[in-house]
């Protein structure tokens, strides 16, 4: 397979820009970039590139529901920070712009890359903010159970965690070629949400609870060729992200048995349903505690109208959606959301968000970093 040069990247990512947003000078521009890659082997996106090149990502990112409000997202610049101090400091900035008193706000944040010459960071954690796991002697897991290898990483910095079901991990942040270092989020940057149920009492004495702002920080960011390995971003949560997911799963908080028992349902056969009846009470929990707390958060029968709308404006501008079926249908509900009954082409566009290697994790870190993996701009061999 041919894959195309970072001058050819970078021309279809800068044509698409200037024709999308009515500019001009789109020839003058590439042979500006022509002759800095010539001259360099990368070149420098500006600033209003960069933002408009992140919108893309977000429009094209298959597996994403929200998309509607592409358009809105609030790219900050941040490159030109060159400490892990500056770029931990910025990543609370981020988080509080971005809660906005839980009035949340889309936002992105692009920290320096090393193709850029200097070097690039990596945030190490898959959100800014995350609860710990721990395993227990007796088996057991406390708090999340996604994050006990993570946590133990953590633990191996020399963090050390308050040992409840909800402590926040640390942000660790690498500069590439050096140490990771661990930066202790303060607790007043971090909104948390309580749960209670409109009408179960008993619910609130469970002591559960979620924080507000999902923020993925372990994506790379490519627009034009030029690669981000360091771009945290955050939307709002989806009801059933929290609900069904993260507090239902049994790979995660696992919930459901706990509701069933107060509940007094039947859990001795599956066809009692008691699951389906537990997962509703969890969901209307969820979704009452992020309202009445002001919290910015949307049901899945919502987004599924929302997303539908996206594709009804994109078909009109005359391109057409790329999605990912199996992410896009919210994991409840399913036939009764407009999105169940569509399909769509599932091809990745450019720019866009990837996943990338964990650093932290001995068997996927690259033996040669992959930001200097030496690459030739105009072959792209
Ligand atoms: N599913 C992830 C979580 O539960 C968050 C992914 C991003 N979600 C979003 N609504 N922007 O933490």
């Amino acid at each position: 397979m041919r894959t195309s040069s970072l001058f050819e990247q970078a021309q279809e990512f800068l044509q698409q820009y200037y024709s999308e947003s009515n500019l001009s000078g789109v020839e003058k521009r590439l042979d500006q970039v022509q002759v800095e890659i010539l001259q360099t082997g990368t070149y420098r996106l500006t600033e209003k590139e960069l933002s408009f090149g992140a919108k893309l990502a977000w429009r094209n990112s298959n597996r994403c529901m929200g998309r509607l409000f592409w358009k809105t997202l609030k790219v900050r610049d941040r490159r030109s920070l060159s400490s892990a101090e500056e770029v931990f400091a910025d990543a609370m900035a981020h988080l509080k712009s971005a809660t906005h008193g839980g009035k949340i706000r889309s936002t992105l944040s692009v920290y320096a890359t090393a193709d850029e010459g200097g070097s690039g960071f990596r945030i190490l954690n898959k959100q800014l903010i995350r609860f710990a796991g721990y395993s227990l002697p007796n088996g057991e897991i406390l708090g999340d159970p996604d994050s006990v290898s993570f946590t133990r990483y953590c633990t191996s910095l020399g963090w050390e965690g308050k040992k409840t079901a909800f402590d926040l991990l640390p942000l660790v942040i690498q500069r590439e070629g050096e140490h990771a270092q661990w930066f202790g989020i303060p607790e007043e940057q971090v909104l948390r949400v309580n749960l209670f149920h409109p009408e179960y009492s008993w619910f609130q004495e469970l002591n559960l609870q979620w924080y507000a702002v999902p923020v993925i920080s372990d994506m790379r960011l490519e627009i034009g060729g030029i690669s981000f390995p360091c771009a945290p971003f955050n939307g709002w949560y989806m009801l059933t992200e929290i609900a069904a997911r993260n507090l239902g799963d049994e790979q995660r908080y696992n919930l459901l048995p706990v509701l069933a028992k107060k509940m007094k349902l039947d859990t001795r056969q599956v066809k009692t349903l008691w699951k389906d009846k537990a997962m509703l009470v969890l969901q209307e929990a969820v979704l009452h505690s992020f309202q009445s707390q002001g919290v910015t958060l949307v049901d899945h029968h919502t987004a599924s109208e929302q997303f539908l709308e996206f594709c009804k404006q994109e078909e009109a501008k005359g391109r057409s959606v790329q999605a990912d079926w199996a992410w896009i249908v919210p994991p409840a509900a399913g036939s009764t959301l407009g999105v169940f009954h569509k399909d769509w082409e599932n091809q990745i566009l450019s720019p866009n968000f990837y996943y990338q290697p964990a650093a932290w994790k001995e068997d996927e870190a690259p033996k040669t970093p992959s930001f200097a993996a030496g690459k030739c701009p105009f072959s792209g061999n």
